[in-house]
């Protein structure tokens, strides 16, 4: 799979989700085998005006590489600002929102609103493809309204602004996340357009993955919901497009991963704001496992690293007890 410029290792990606997808998530999922991450979307005015915060959102490491940073605003020349800080930072490719259905973003006319107003979108893509040197990508939805008119309009802009792959959500913007993605556009946007499509939408596992490329003529494959608390989902789609039956990831690789991501975001993130985050995170790793209550009830208050890693421990020995007591049915 080729953007532009860059190699990827193979066609699966993991989708940006804001305030989910931060480097230690991002770094699970590469080594579950994905080929490509995406940042959280990153406002291109905090990085024009410097809000650390928001700086902090383009944290990178070398073994997430390589990492498209995604920008969203629709000021034109804010946006090539952006971009080019982006880059500037790291950035092995650039992609700008044009699907976030939030009220407070599309009142300022930036995600998914771009794709009713062509004539800024145009010009922000000329804006930011003038600004940078490495490959450009868009996120889209279907449009503003259900059809998919729009998204046929907006790839052909795509194509004239030397956007290098765009990623497609189908669905509009009145529909959120509520219905079914629309496979279907993914098809037809793919026969109408030059650029590599990145299907995007309702994969829940790896055989779903396999049926989008296969059904659609997509290029690759975005996950996002499904790979949260999951990354073993990408080694499995790699599996299954090997001819492969993938194996499940058990409770011990679970726990494992556990132990890395909340290494990962104390380092990355600090303890306290890390443990904060943990409290309700952790719980990710561990659905449908035996006593996945009691070990979500026992991190609400997680203070220190020491004690997420206690915890994790604790729970580590529940499952072993268990599965001494019923071996066949626990899966450790
Ligand atoms: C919590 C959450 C945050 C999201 N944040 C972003 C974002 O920052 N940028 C973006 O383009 N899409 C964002 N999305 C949309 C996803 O990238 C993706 O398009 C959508 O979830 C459909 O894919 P899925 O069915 O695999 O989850 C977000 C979705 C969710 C659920």
């Amino acid at each position: 799979m080729q953007i532009g410029t860059i190699t990827l290792a193979n066609n699966l990606v993991f989708a940006p989700l804001a305030g989910i997808s931060n480097l230690p998530l991002r770094l699970l999922a590469k080594e579950a085998g994905c080929g490509l991450v995406y940042s959280e979307m990153v406002s291109a005015n905090g990085l024009v005006y410097g809000a650390a915060k928001t700086h902090q959102l383009m944290n990178s490491t070398p073994e997430e590489k390589p990492l498209a940073i995604q920008i969203f605003g629709s000021d034109p020349t804010m946006m090539a600002d952006a971009a080019q800080i982006a880059a500037s930072a790291g950035a092995d490719m650039v992609d700008i929102n044009f699907g976030c259905a939030v009220k407070k973003i599309v009142k300022t006319g930036a995600g998914v609103a771009l794709m009713r107003t062509p004539d800024r979108a145009a010009a922000l893509l000329r804006a930011v493809r003038d600004a940078i040197r490495v490959p450009l990508t868009i996120k889209i939805r279907s449009g503003w309204e259900r059809g998919g008119e729009q998204a046929f309009d907006l790839l052909r802009i795509a194509e004239a602004s030397g956007v290098d792959a765009v990623a497609i959500h189908p669905r509009s913007a009145s529909q959120g996340f509520r219905g079914q993605a629309d496979w279907s556009l993914i098809t037809a946007l793919k026969a109408a357009t030059t650029l590599p499509v990145i299907g995007n939408g309702d994969v829940q596992c790896a055989e779903d993955a396999v049926r989008m490329l296969s059904q659609t003529g997509c290029d690759a494959v975005m996950i996002g919901r499904a790979a949260i608390g999951n990354p073993f989902i990408f080694g499995e789609i790699l599996e299954l497009l090997a001819g492969r039956r993938p194996v499940p990831a058990d409770a011990a690789a679970r726990l494992r991963i556990m132990r890395r991501y909340v290494v990962d975001s104390v380092n990355y993130l600090g303890e306290r704001p890390a443990c904060l985050m943990m409290r309700s995170r952790l719980g990710w790793f561990v659905k449908g496992l035996h006593g996945c209550s009691a070990f979500r009830e026992s991190i609400k208050k997680l203070e220190s690293l020491e004690q997420a890693l206690e915890r994790i421990d604790g729970y580590e020995k529940v499952l072993m007890d268990a599965a001494r007591n019923y071996s066949g049915m626990a899966t450790l």
